[in-house]
């Protein structure tokens, strides 16, 4: 079990734990202390090997593909954290029955993993461990580790082999090269892998200082084997005594950046150099550097306090903020983030709307620069979406629905898990069919430009995104001569239970929208006929597009309310299909529990739903709807809704705030926090449900402090949860850092530079400059 009650005085709050440890429920506390930096990320599993764990290194944005029928995916790299401690011969094996005070720590603040305990050896010897380990925010290439060993009340013999580990894989697959191993004077260890296809060269350095009591050992045993280069230590340690070592890794790759166009020969030597100047620090100063970077980076970037009745609530809000860093390549604008982060294979470290609908709000504003990156991305991702539209007989830009390198177009797999009825594979239809994410990517942009007003990411890049996309849609519509109007045929929409279905609502609204921003931008371009407007109408035909693009506009078909009971069709056919009684997996334990009695093409006629789907429309493009319809919407299909992916908490919370069940929305916040946190111990097995973590942030923040942005304007209309007396947070508005404080009957806000804002808190319209003050009515608030 976790425990989240650990944290004292400075760290009340911020310790994620684990009191008790289970051998058989291991992938929780892998993937929910995982460690990164948004360069690479480090799955927690411990430094003792189990069966059953999953050992796991990734760097952002290193695709290879194993083999030709397997997609293209972030390759596990080489292990440096398993150790192999022997205590007089006894390999360490934490087993409840011979261990003692064990506690498992992830410091969300200063981002240190530590675990101590007391082992109790076969022959009755007590030794106490205790092991650190860190990924630095500040020098984004360093894994430090730490151990300490002391013989409490008896003399013992310890060894212990460490090094680096290459027989990894990916559940099998084998993404490298044997590669080159070497040791330099009896201390450097180096190996340097090439991925099968994509020919990324790794490169990993380790050093080690061992030392008894403070004098440091005589040389280790060395062994290079196949995919392994591994040093022994050995020593007496006598009762009281305290045997250390500090293992520091490099991790560097042929597609760093700042190695781009070098010689193997001198990326190696200047890997190798870095380390060496990382040894002469040592594992202290590396972790005072760390700690500093994520103080300067992250906690002072994206203030946020709760002051809630329950201590959890502002915990798993730094859970969130902890993840949403360690799961971002920010320094990278060729790489986008995994569905499951960096810390496990689910989704083998593609990118879906996930970013765009649920984590890049939270950059976009709360750290707009790390938003342009991620758009920046999509935008070099056209050559990989136009690849996709040519080949599917559209025009303009189709994105991949999983994303990997840009230039790689579609990787979504195509076949999925076990058909219950048929024991065949099920097809995955998704990377053929869900079609919003090219959409989705256009509200993106538009969702920053609003926010940011950064009008050169437009210049250079949004535009393109947007006209492009624009152009996919106009070609994607098809004639409907029943209803004399154009439909989207054949798509799945956000609920993935529903396959080739016809105007899904999301989708067809979603385009619509996606057509209308070019149709703006257009006339607006054209206009002021810049150059910008000449380069883009030479590369894409714009004046030819915007007339199909009107065309569509007024002809397409958007699903509206029936007259009767103010429903909203999901898609053409989901009202009239089969109602069968859900109570069953309504009250579930696990997600996906349908699949043990449906296939998906069975569930495809009964009206169930995997997630929101409508519910993400009313709230995404909220003024479409009135409030009745969102209501009526909202209880008729809620039910209905298993919730199964975890992306669907999180809008749901919302809307019950928008909708004023507020108790009903802080306990759908509280269920999105358990998505990881929660008791269930295998949720989190394949990697972080980063869409969750994001929506963590958006129920604050969207939900409960009522932020939105509409039609280009701020609007905030907070509703805590009753147990809340405060809420602090800031966020970014149009270049300007805005902190805003919300207690039960007082909202303020500061414009830290001092800049005009004009916002609209219910109904009412404030224009300041510095402090911002409301009354909130108690029943605002
Ligand atoms: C959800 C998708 C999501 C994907 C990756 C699926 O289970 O249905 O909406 O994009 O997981 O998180």
């Amino acid at each position: 079990m976790m425990k989240y009650d650990l944290g004292e005085g400075d760290f009340k709050n911020w310790i994620v734990a684990e009191a008790d440890f289970s051998r058989n429920l291991l992938g929780k506390a892998e993937a929910v202390m995982s460690l990164g930096n948004g360069y690479m990320g480090l799955r927690s599993a411990t430094e003792e090997p189990y069966v059953g764990e999953v050992r796991n290194l990734f760097v952002a944005g290193t695709f290879n593909q194993s083999d030709r029928i397997e997609v293209s995916e972030l390759p596990n790299a080489a292990d440096v954290t398993r150790l192999d401690i022997r205590v007089d011969g006894e390999r360490l094996d934490a087993a409840p029955s011979r261990t003692a005070n064990y506690v498992r720590a992830l410091n969300l603040k200063e981002a240190e993993l530590t675990r101590s305990f007391i082992w109790t050896t076969s022959a009755g010897k007590e030794v106490a461990f205790t092991f650190k380990r860190f990924v630095s925010l500040d020098n984004l290439h360093v894994i430090a580790m730490s151990l300490e060993i002391e013989a409490l009340d008896a003399d013992v013999q310890i060894s212990i082999e460490s090094g680096i580990n290459a027989q990894v894989a990916n559940s099998g697959s084998q993404h490298f090269y044997e590669g080159e191993k070497r040791i330099y004077d009896k201390k450097y260890i180096e190996m340097i892998q090439k991925t099968v296809e994509s020919q990324i060269d790794f490169m990993f350095h380790t050093v080690h200082h061992a030392s008894l009591d403070g004098v440091e050992l005589e040389e280790p045993f060395m062994r290079i084997d196949r995919r392994v280069v591994m040093l022994t230590f050995k020593s007496a340690v006598a009762k009281g005594q305290k045997l250390s070592l500090e293992k520091l890794t490099t991790v560097h790759t042929s597609r760093d950046k700042d190695l781009a166009g070098m010689e193997l020969q001198d990326m190696r030597q200047q890997a190798l150099s870095s380390l060496r100047a990382c040894a002469a620090k040592g594992y202290d100063a590396l972790l005072l550097e760390h700690a500093r970077a994520w103080e300067r980076k992250v906690w002072e970037v994206y203030p946020l306090h709760i002051d809630s009745e329950n201590d959890f609530d502002l915990l798993a809000a730094r859970f969130a903020l902890y993840h949403l860093t360690v799961m971002t390549p920010a320094h990278d604008e060729r790489m986008g983030i995994a569905a499951k982060g960096l810390s496990g294979e689910g989704y083998h470290g593609h990118s879906f709307w996930d970013t765009e609908m649920f984590i890049l709000p939270f950059f976009t504003y709360s750290n707009p620069q790390i938003a342009r990156s991620l758009l920046t991305y999509r935008y070099l991702g056209l050559e990989g979406a136009r690849k996709k539209a040519k080949s599917n007989g559209y025009e303009g830009a189709m994105y991949p629905w999983e994303a990997a390198w840009p230039s790689d177009g579609e990787v979504a797999p195509e076949w999925g898990r076990v058909d219950v009825v048929t024991g065949k594979q099920t097809k995955i239809w998704t990377g053929f069919i869900e079609q919003h994410i090219t959409a989705d990517v256009a509200f993106a942009v538009w969702q920053y430009y609003m926010a940011t007003d950064d009008q050169a990411f437009m210049e250079e890049f949004g535009y393109e995104i947007i006209f492009d996309t624009a152009k996919f849609w106009a070609s994607r519509l098809e004639w409907d001569d029943s209803r004399q109007q154009y439909s989207i045929n054949d798509v799945i929409g956000p609920d993935e239970y529903k396959e080739h279905v016809d105007n899904n609502a999301f989708t067809n609204y979603f385009a619509h929208f996606n057509l209308e921003l070019a149709v703006t931008y257009y006339q607006q371009l054209r206009e002021r006929d810049t150059a910008v407007y000449q380069k883009l109408n030479a590369k894409l035909q714009l004046e030819q597009a915007a007339i199909a693009w009107n065309e569509a506009i007024d002809k397409l078909y958007l699903p509206q309310p029936r007259d009767t009971d103010l429903l909203v069709p999901q898609d053409d056919t989901y009202l009239t299909k089969r109602i069968i009684d859900l109570t069953k997996y309504k009250n579930q334990t696990h997600v996906n529990t349908i699949f043990e009695d449906y296939s998906l093409e069975q569930l495809s006629d009964i009206q169930v739903s995997k997630q929101a789907d409508l519910m993400i429309l009313f709230y995404l493009l909220e003024d479409k709807f009135s409030e009745e319809v969102k209501i009526a919407n909202y209880h008729y299909y809620e039910p209905k809704t298993l919730h199964d992916s975890s992306l669907s908490l999180s809008t749901h919370a919302i809307l019950a705030n928008d909708l004023n069940d507020r108790s009903l929305a802080y306990q759908l916040y509280q269920q999105a926090c358990e998505i990881d946190l929660g008791p269930d111990m295998k949720s989190s097995d394949l990697g972080m449900h980063t869409a969750s973590i994001g929506g963590i942030w958006q129920i604050i923040v969207m939900g409960f402090a009522g932020v939105r942005m509409i039609h280009g304007k701020l609007r905030m209309n907070p509703k805590l949860p009753a147990h809340w007396n405060k809420l602090e947070f800031s966020i970014s508005w149009k270049g300007q850092r805005l902190e805003v404080a919300i207690g039960k009957d007082k909202l303020v806000i500061t414009a830290l530079d001092q800049l005009p804002v004009t916002l609209e808190v219910y109904g009412t319209e404030y224009s300041f400059d510095h402090v911002l003050t409301v009354n909130l009515a108690s029943g605002d608030n």
